[in-house]
């Protein structure tokens, strides 16, 4: 919560114009020809996450996003050892477990790269007259409060990298008469909740306007709604993802007019979703920017 604060947020400002920005040259490069949207957009999410964390783009932050990539794929996987957790023969048959073990113990080794050279350029900052001359990035402010010791018990450099990716169950429990086991990974289904008819009219239907003059926020005050999660484990990147869409949305959309490929109608733009932990649409979207007359762009 400290680390993605609305006062914390406001500091990557310059990281978000920044690639917006080059986002927006880059389009206003190729218009008229089909961009794929889905990756430009993915792109820019990780650009500004990563400079946000880890600060200046280098070889580990690159590998980081491939091995990250990768997980996202594997976890995505349906999983019968999952499913049946009790049988512990299909788990120790599961081949995207073992996967993922072998990425998860990847990550932790970029991890520790990436704290091992911000240790390093803290030690030198300390030792020159003035000391920090840049903004901090996230995993400066996680070392800053170890060194503070701000935590007790301790901060460790385990707690930072733990901070940094995904959580399991850490004891038996039951949920609605479900044996949760230990070390499962759970995953509140939002998007079924989302579309419950017992909560939404027309729930299938997309229609934004639902919301205007709703009561209905999207911050984890209204468990019919929880895009972000709610509760404790809430997500506290609410912030920060705002200020990039805000942004980002509006700089597409201030930009360009954008056209379905060949003769498609917009009713029957492909919208089939991807299964997965997150949903994503099947196909990648392919547009055509088509540039407005106007050339300046609006800082956010
Ligand atoms: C539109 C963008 C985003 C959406 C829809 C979203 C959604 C979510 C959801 C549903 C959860 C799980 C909450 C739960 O378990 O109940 C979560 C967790 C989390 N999110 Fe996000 N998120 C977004 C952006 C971000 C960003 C940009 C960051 C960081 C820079 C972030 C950091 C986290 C973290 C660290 C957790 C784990 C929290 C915990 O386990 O205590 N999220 N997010």
């Amino acid at each position: 919560m400290e680390l993605l604060s609305p006062k914390r947020v406001q500091t990557f400002k310059a990281i978000r114009e920044d690639e917006v920005f080059s986002l927006i040259k880059s389009i206003s490069s190729q218009k008229g020809s089909t961009i794929n949207l889905s990756r430009s957009v993915a792109s820019l999410s990780y650009s500004i996450t990563s400079r946000a964390a880890f600060g200046k783009r280098n070889k580990d932050t690159e590998r980081f996003k491939e091995t990250q990539d990768e997980l996202n794929k594997l976890s995505s996987e349906f999983s019968l050892a999952d499913m049946f957790p009790s049988v512990k023969l299909l788990e120790l048959m599961s081949v995207s477990r073992f996967r993922i073990e072998k990425v998860h113990r990847q990550i932790n080794g970029i991890l520790e790269s990436i704290i091992n050279e911000h240790k390093g350029k803290m030690q030198e900052s300390a030792k020159q007259e003035g000391g920090e001359g840049k903004e901090d990035d996230l995993v400066d402010v996680l070392l800053k409060m170890q060194k503070r010791g701000d935590f007790e018990p301790q901060l460790t450099d385990t707690n930072v990298r733990a901070v940094i990716l995904p959580r399991q169950t850490y004891q038996q429990c039951e949920i609605n008469g479900y044996d949760i086991p230990a070390k499962a990974d759970i995953i509140v289904n939002a998007w079924a909740i989302g579309r419950d008819p017992k909560y939404w009219i027309e729930a299938e239907k997309f229609n934004p306007s639902r919301f205007l003059d709703s009561e209905i926020d999207y911050r984890g005050n209204n468990f019919e709604y929880i895009p972000c999660g709610a509760g404790r484990r809430i997500c506290p990147g609410i912030s920060f993802s705002q200020a990039v869409i805000e942004l980002a949305l509006a700089q597409l959309l201030f930009h360009f007019d954008w056209k379905l490929l060949g003769e498609v109608k917009p009713e029957e733009f492909d919208m089939t979703e991807n299964l997965g932990v997150t949903i994503r649409p099947r196909n990648d979207i392919q547009l055509i920017p088509i540039a407005y007359g106007g050339s300046c762009l609006i800082k956010g």
